[in-house]
């Protein structure tokens, strides 16, 4: 590649569908004939045509996305550092606020629910769409966390709890915590380091990170951020209609030492995630009518952009040919019935997530958790379960180590959790998800002596009292984060949020 200069007034010349040029990271491209290939549609680029893109590409772009795709032709040259005052920055607000102060000190966020107020204040409006929405009319979405509060103790009572232990095992690797950070695409819309800062975290606090194959890190960097050699970490697949593509995807996650291939089966389609289309119409300029010559779709966002490669024609059969690409244990992510997770026992895969895509697929498909006790009584009806060599995962909705405790009681193995962690290294980096781990142990330890488990073996099934989970009755108010304790707000007052 050539390193020549280019000035900023002569980039800001290209600046229509005729001749469209853009700088990203100090690179400028001539993006003209890409326009109309673009999945996310052309007027987002010309937005940006002329000016300065790096803020808005950055965040949905895995880096090398443009080497990649464009001719090495389409490349001009470097902008010229002197003259970039007289480029049009992006007026895109920072990820994060400027004003460190703004956040309330880490410490005052006292549980998981704490760290979604602070993240709404300091998210770009496009990210925190993005992060928090759910699909259609987000029933689902509450739902999540609302069943957990159909759930209620049997705790035992007069057992020596002076120690309490709460490390496990998850398709054999080791854990500190029944609890896993799960896949989340896009992880740079809410902090420039992205993903990079759950690796740091999981590493520290001894959990396992799930990588998604839509991050916005590269798989390298997420891979490099590892802070110990022996961290383990799993791999999210979406399957390409391209199968050479994912074979080698799923390869190299191999050959990097990833313990585990989680196979999402619940979004042959994304689903309409209304709060981030809203966004997204504003941000390629709802304003300025459709001019009718644009063919993409872009009423489903970034996310929907980037996920048109995934296969619908997915099915069991695919299995097969998956089973022979890689040794690593599979686990389809994304069941959400009893016949399912008892197909894919029989099959012999490694297991299965509990998962409605934290609410953001099917609206009115069932909770993780009520789906969990009617896959553990089919699967033990067929002497099924238990099985070492079949783990039940389930996620979505977990905010509390009773949640938690819940799960591992009804026969999960372990639980994902997702927005929480987003949310919290949006706001702090990866010390957010530090300490929200912290957060998650200390009530661990507190609600195991409560419920009378030295270890994770003693959380048996009579330790709930289920019968009102599959009513469908929201017991506790939708939102527990606005309900159910003192606010954030509240409590260090609005002025420092
Ligand atoms: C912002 C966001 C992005 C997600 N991206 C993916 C993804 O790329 N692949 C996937 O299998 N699941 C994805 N999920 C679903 C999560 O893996 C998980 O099922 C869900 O977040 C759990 O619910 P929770 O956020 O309430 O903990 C995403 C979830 C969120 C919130």
């Amino acid at each position: 590649m050539s390193e020549k200069l280019v000035s900023a007034e002569q980039v800001a010349k290209h600046n229509n569908a005729e001749s469209c040029w853009v700088i990203v990271n100090g690179d400028i491209w001539d993006v003209t004939d890409f326009l109309p290939e673009h999945p996310g549609g052309s007027k987002i680029i010309l937005k940006y045509a002329g000016k300065d893109a790096t803020e808005e590409y950055e965040p949905i772009h895995p880096p090398g996305t443009l080497e990649d795709n464009l001719p090495k032709e389409k490349y001009i040259g470097k902008i010229d550092p002197a003259t970039v005052k007289e480029v049009a920055v992006t007026e895109t607000k920072q990820a994060v606020a400027q004003d460190p102060n703004a956040l309330p000190p880490l410490d005052q966020c006292l549980n998981l629910y704490d760290f979604e107020v602070v993240a709404k204040k300091v998210l770009k409006p496009t990210a925190w769409a993005y992060y928090s929405s759910g699909a259609d009319d987000e029933v689902t979405m509450r739902e999540n966390s609302s069943a957990y509060g159909r759930i209620w103790f049997r705790p035992r009572i007069l057992r020596d709890v002076s120690k309490v232990d709460f490390s496990t095992t998850l398709l054999g690797q080791k854990s500190s915590l029944p609890i896993y950070i799960t896949a989340t695409a896009l992880g740079r819309l809410g902090h420039p380091d992205g993903e990079k800062n759950l690796t740091i975290a999981a590493g520290k606090e001894g959990v396992i990170q799930m990588i998604p194959t839509l991050a916005s890190c590269s798989f390298e960097e997420i891979v490099g951020a590892r802070v110990r050699e022996d961290q383990v970490q799993f791999f999210q697949l979406y399957v390409n209609a391209n199968r050479s593509i994912t074979e080698k995807l799923v390869k190299k996650a191999e050959a990097a030492g990833v313990k585990g291939l989680f196979v999402t089966v619940d979004a042959p389609q994304l689903g309409r995630r209304e709060k981030d289309m809203r966004m997204k119409f504003d941000d390629v300029g709802s304003r300025v009518q459709n001019d009718g010559k644009e063919s993409v779709d872009r009423s489903q966002g970034a996310a929907r952009a980037i996920s048109s490669f995934i296969d619908p024609s997915l099915n069991w059969k695919d299995l097969e040919w998956l089973r022979k690409v890689t040794k690593m244990p599979i686990v389809l992510k994304g069941v959400q019935a009893w016949e399912d997770a008892v197909k894919a026992a029989e099959l012999g895969l490694a297991g299965v997530v509990l998962s409605n895509h934290g609410g953001r697929q099917l609206d009115y498909a069932r909770s993780g958790i009520e789906v969990l006790e009617e896959v553990v009584s089919a699967l033990k009806q067929r002497g099924l379960f238990p099985n070492p060599k079949f783990e039940i995962f389930i996620d979505g909705g977990v905010r509390r180590a009773s949640d938690v405790l819940k799960a591992v009681a009804m026969g999960a193995t372990a639980v994902g959790i997702g927005r929480p962690f987003l949310y919290a290294y949006s706001a702090y980096g990866h010390a957010g998800v530090e300490h929200a781990l912290q957060l998650l142990k200390a009530e661990m330890e507190m609600n195991m002596r409560l419920i009378g488990a030295p270890t994770l073996k003693d959380v048996v099934p009579e330790m709930v009292d289920t019968r009102a989970l599959s009513a469908h009755i929201n017991s506790v108010p939708h939102s527990h984060g606005e309900q159910v304790y003192e606010r954030m707000a509240t409590a260090i007052g609005p002025a420092k949020l």
